[in-house]
């Protein structure tokens, strides 16, 4: 069975709805199908049993942030670049804006679910905007002048989570600076990517033969050291956890060790 990289954000989804009181989101399972669901026992087995409660904790540690700057005034816009179908509008209150940033084929199948599900009552409504657009293309100017029509100058917490490794070093370096035209000082990123180590551990390597297996072929499996964020010349790097620094936060116990965990980490950053 193929699985393309767009058809990744089904999979994040679903391992959210594995355990819906760690990831916070009750409206992840709306997106289960019995495809991916296949899918997914396949990869468990093949690659780590511990996949979905590291998407759970990602999910949660964004949430609250979030959660948190918005109730301090501080965040008004959630800008989501490869947003996939993540569930974030609906766990925000009613007034915060968001801005959904994927590929063509997501942003039209996530629109149509969306209204779909408003009109059966199963989602509470929200403003969402959403922007097709392929980073992988010249996406900067259109993009960036949609963003500025719709946030206004608004505070903005730019989120992108499980979409680096999909890219390239020069394709990351132009979102950063697309990031960095988008937002006023005091804004925030959160930002989710592998470190080197990740390609030494075990896991990873069942990963890769894993998509070889799959015939999904091509990926740049980018990794992103710290000293990326840390020395990006418009942004301080406020904070940085993983899968196992939130365990005594979110209290639960890591069964596996580093070597057989997809250990991403998840970085807090701020314009200066
Ligand atoms: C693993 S999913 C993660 C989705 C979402 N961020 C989440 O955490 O639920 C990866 C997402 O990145 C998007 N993506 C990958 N490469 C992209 C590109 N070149 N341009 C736009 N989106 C891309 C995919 O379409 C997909 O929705």
């Amino acid at each position: 069975m193929m699985v393309d990289v767009h058809e990744t954000a089904f999979v994040t989804s679903t391992f959210r709805s594995f355990n819906e009181e760690l990831s916070g989101d009750p409206f992840s399972r709306l997106w289960n199908n019995k495809k991916t669901d296949k899918w997914i026992q396949s990869y468990l087995s093949a690659v780590s049993q511990e996949e979905p409660l590291t998407h759970c904790v990602r999910n949660r540690y964004f949430l609250d942030q979030i959660r948190q700057l918005h109730g301090n005034n501080k965040v008004q816009v959630l800008i989501n670049f490869g947003c996939g179908f993540s569930m974030y509008p609906f766990l925000f209150p009613e007034e915060m804006v968001h801005i959904e940033i994927d590929k063509p084929e997501i942003v039209e199948h996530k629109q149509n679910q969306i209204n779909q599900w408003y009109s059966q009552g199963l989602l509470p409504k929200r403003e969402i905007h959403y922007i097709s657009a392929d980073f992988n293309s010249e996406f900067e100017q259109d993009v960036l002048s949609k963003i500025k029509n719709l946030t206004n100058d608004s505070s903005s917490f730019i989120l992108i989570e499980g979409v680096l490794f999909f890219l390239n070093a020069s394709k990351t370096a132009k979102l950063f600076n697309l990031f960095s035209l988008s937002q006023n000082k005091g804004d925030y990123i959160g930002s989710v990517s592998y470190d080197a180590t990740v390609l030494k551990t075990p896991v990873f390597k069942r990963l890769k033969d894993f998509f070889h297996q799959q015939r999904i072929e091509n990926l740049e499996c980018q990794v992103v050291e710290d000293s990326f964020y840390q020395h990006l010349p418009e942004y301080k790097l406020l904070n940085k956890e993983n899968y196992f620094t939130l365990s005594t936060v979110y209290n639960y116990q890591p069964e596996s060790s580093v070597d057989d965990i997809l250990k991403e980490n998840f970085y807090i950053l701020q314009k200066k």
